[in-house]
């Protein structure tokens, strides 16, 4: 991959791109993995809305043509069509529109997921053992988890497969494409949830054999709470009748027949009730920005990064968990700290925005990040730690 990748962005042009976000001028924000900061042009997204709700009152031709819009961004960040693409609210409520489409009582019904997925995955598929699918969880080793393990839980009664693209926790990016190989060749699908990896790195459903991707918009898209997307295989739409459905999954939404339930021919049918418009449009525009940016060049520019800040933390004595190999990783690298949520808020106060979970700090960089931004975190969380304990 590295011979086509595109050059990287440096220092002097994410300085230039912090222009594009107020909150940068007195902040370090390398809270990326859990809130993005906001850009003037989502917020000009939003303040158009805003203005035309405002003004005319009602204006649902533009609104639903701004929902499309944001359906066309995301299809083109992934490789897919608009028509493989549902809007949906949330990550959560994306895996349960699929989750209630694959409960049908059939032979294949164990559910092959994983320890490294953000909670809500794992609680939306166990929530559907009432309907009978049957859930087992590859368990994280050191941080990671090795293909050997997909080899071993995989099998012919194995319904699909629901893995993270990266660890929310340390950064930890697994290789969707051999994950892939290992369900198809047992017959059995794989979703990806590409939360923690959308708009740091190039992703390409088709290159890596994706059948089913979601993904929200609040973290690296830049985008808001309240929106989300999950792709779905054109080849695959037919097979999936959710239960969790709405009138915006009909075949024609304003039939306004109750007594009528049919499904959309293409992925809207796994959308439910009416589309969360503020947050499309704000999403649209935060992807707009990734795209300008180049997801080839970010991808470059965060391993650069992640390979500063893994290099500074071990220059300070820090210990920080997941992988070395900036490859394998996203743009989380995860630092073990006491306390970390008291750390998150001390470092809010000098002006340093990063995310505790667990036992760790997150630094997670964007394609705005300087190195200089990176060694004022660390500086910062060394002079804390220093006089803390
Ligand atoms: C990888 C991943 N998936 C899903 C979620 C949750 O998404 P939502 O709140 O939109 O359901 C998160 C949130 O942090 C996440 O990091």
């Amino acid at each position: 991959m590295s011979e086509t990748r595109a050059l990287s962005i440096n220092d002097e042009e994410a300085e230039a791109w912090q222009q594009e976000f107020p909150s940068l001028a007195t902040t370090i924000h390398v809270s990326n993995c859990s809130h993005g900061p906001q850009a003037w042009r989502v917020r000009g997204a939003i303040d158009a809305y805003l203005d035309s709700w405002l003004e005319k009152g009602m204006d649902w031709e533009s609104w639903i043509a701004e929902i499309y819009g944001a359906k066309e961004a995301f299809a083109r960040l992934i490789g897919a069509k608009p028509t493989e693409v549902a809007l949906s609210t949330s990550a959560s409520a994306a895996v349960a529109s699929v989750a209630s489409a694959l409960a049908t009582g059939d032979e294949r019904r164990h559910v092959v997921t994983t320890e490294a997925e953000f909670p809500t995955v794992g609680h939306v598929w166990l929530a559907h053992a009432r309907y009978g699918l049957e859930v087992e969880f590859i368990p994280v080793r050191d941080g990671a988890i090795a293909l050997d393990e997909y080899e071993g839980h995989v099998d012919e009664r194995t319904l699909i497969v629901s893995a993270t693209h990266v660890y929310y926790q340390n950064g930890f990016k697994q290789d969707v494409k051999r994950i892939a190989e290992v369900a198809h060749r047992a017959g059995a699908l794989l979703l990806v949830d590409a939360y923690q990896s959308l708009g740091t790195c190039r992703v390409d459903v088709r290159e890596m054999d994706v059948d089913i991707l979601v993904s929200g918009n609040q973290k690296y898209l830049l985008g808001v709470p309240g929106v989300a997307f999950v792709y779905v295989k054109e080849e695959l739409v037919e097979r999936l009748e959710p239960s969790f459905t709405g009138w915006f999954g009909r075949v024609n939404p304003f039939a306004f027949d109750p007594k009528t339930l049919d499904y959309a021919a293409d992925a809207r049918r796994l959308e439910t009730g009416t589309p969360p418009v503020f947050a499309a449009v704000a999403a649209r525009a935060g992807m707009g920005l990734i795209e300008e940016a180049d997801p080839g060049r970010i991808e470059a520019r965060i391993e650069e990064l992640s390979a500063h800040t893994i290099k500074g933390a071990a220059a300070r004595d820090l210990e920080y968990s997941g992988p070395d190999d900036v490859s394998r990783k996203g743009a989380t690298t995860a630092i073990t700290v006491p306390d970390p949520a008291r750390i998150e808020g001390l470092l809010k106060e000098r002006g340093i925005i990063a995310s505790a979970r667990g036992d760790v700090i997150r630094i997670a960089p964007h394609f705005f990040t300087t190195t200089e931004d990176i060694d004022r975190a660390l500086d910062e969380l060394c002079s804390l730690l220093r006089h803390l304990f």
